[in-house]
């Protein structure tokens, strides 16, 4: 029998803000359920009927795909939609792309660039809107990261997750605010150039608090991740940050993700792993680690058993749909 709140029904997740800490817990335990019944070979009707566009300005691999077969996987369908495919933000405005596209569609998945495209296609669509990575936010990841957490170590309670790298992109401003909201205590080991945003950190702050946990930036990745059980990095140039590429390869090198800092957890011996939300940097031979040299994790640990990043990555998909249920199915008919 699946559970969720009713109250997530119609709801569009812009920033996990937009959800109460419970509200977004509870979407991450009807993740569980969900990957139980599709492990178990059910392939439901929950999204009967439902149909979700997906308007993609940027590239994706999971986000793309999580989304088209969690709606597939639930009798719904989706629409692969990129900005040269349709009249979006062109020949046709924002506003106008909402309005249309929420008389036809159930639901519209963003990811894009700016943070507001994505808050207009709430505001003007009709319909929820999931923003799927801004240049701001990543919310989506965030919650498939709980639940990769959660099923790891059995809850999310005594946790601490030390982010290592870029900690002014989306993931960082995210994964802090996610943790801030499940009462897991967040590190940021990052230099003093890429400080998250300050609203942002005190906005999460205070969440944390709240919640009986602490918010800590570092710069020295040695001294912040002691006492980790989560390892996290992204890459060290986002979508559309490309001509940064140097200065930030320059700037992040001394907080690549290897053994020693993983030792430096003092943790290798107990609860700890390694994630990223990939596609990921990790092996020193390709064309582009050769001649860039970025490679924010080595293979050593990238493919070691601490490594836990394609259950974070199959866990996209089913987040991804209990996002959907929860917007879209009328729960009394479950
Ligand atoms: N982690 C993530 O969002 O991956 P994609 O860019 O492949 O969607
Ligand atoms: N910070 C990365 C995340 C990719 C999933 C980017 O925006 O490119």
């Amino acid at each position: 029998m699946l559970t969720w709140m009713d109250s997530l029904k119609g709801r569009s997740l812009m920033r996990l803000t937009s959800f109460s800490d419970a509200e977004m817990l509870d979407l991450v335990n009807l993740a569980g359920q969900l990957k139980a019944r599709r492990r178990a070979g059910v392939r439901g009707n929950l999204l009967h009927r439902k149909n979700i566009a997906l308007i993609f300005e940027k590239s994706s691999t999971r986000t793309r795909n999580s989304s088209i077969i969690a709606a597939r996987d639930e009798g719904g369908g989706a629409e692969y939609l990129t900005r040269p495919d349709i009249h979006f933000g062109k020949k046709e405005s924002v506003k106008d792309t909402a309005r249309v596209l929420g008389r036809i569609y159930d639901g519209i998945l963003f990811r894009g660039f700016a943070q507001k495209t994505c808050e207009e296609l709430a505001e003007y669509s009709g319909v929820p809107v999931w923003n799927g990575l801004t240049d701001d936010y990543h919310p989506t990841q965030i919650l498939a990261d709980l639940l990769t957490i959660k099923e790891t170590f059995g809850g999310l309670e005594n946790c601490t997750v030390a982010y290592v790298g870029d900690g002014r992109n989306n993931v960082a401003n995210s994964l802090m605010m996610g943790c801030a909201k499940a009462g897991v205590r967040y590190v940021c080991c990052t230099p003093k150039e890429l400080w998250p945003d300050e609203a942002i950190l005190a906005e999460a702050g205070e969440v944390a608090a709240r919640n009986g946990v602490d918010v800590r930036v570092f710069d020295d990745p040695a001294k912040g991740v002691k006492g980790a059980n989560v390892l996290y990095t992204d890459v060290w140039v986002s979508m559309g940050e490309e001509s940064k590429t140097a200065e930030r390869i320059k700037m992040l090198r001394p907080y690549q993700i290897n053994m020693d800092l993983m030792r430096a957890t003092g943790n290798t011996g107990g609860r700890l792993m390694f994630l990223h939300c990939l596609p990921a940097f990790h092996d020193s031979n390709t064309e582009f680690t050769k001649t860039t040299g970025a490679l924010e994790v080595t293979d050593e640990v990238f493919e070691s058993p601490y490594s836990k990043v394609f259950d974070e990555s199959e866990n996209r998909m089913h987040t991804i749909k209990a996002l959907f249920v929860s917007a879209l199915c009328d729960r009394s008919k479950v």
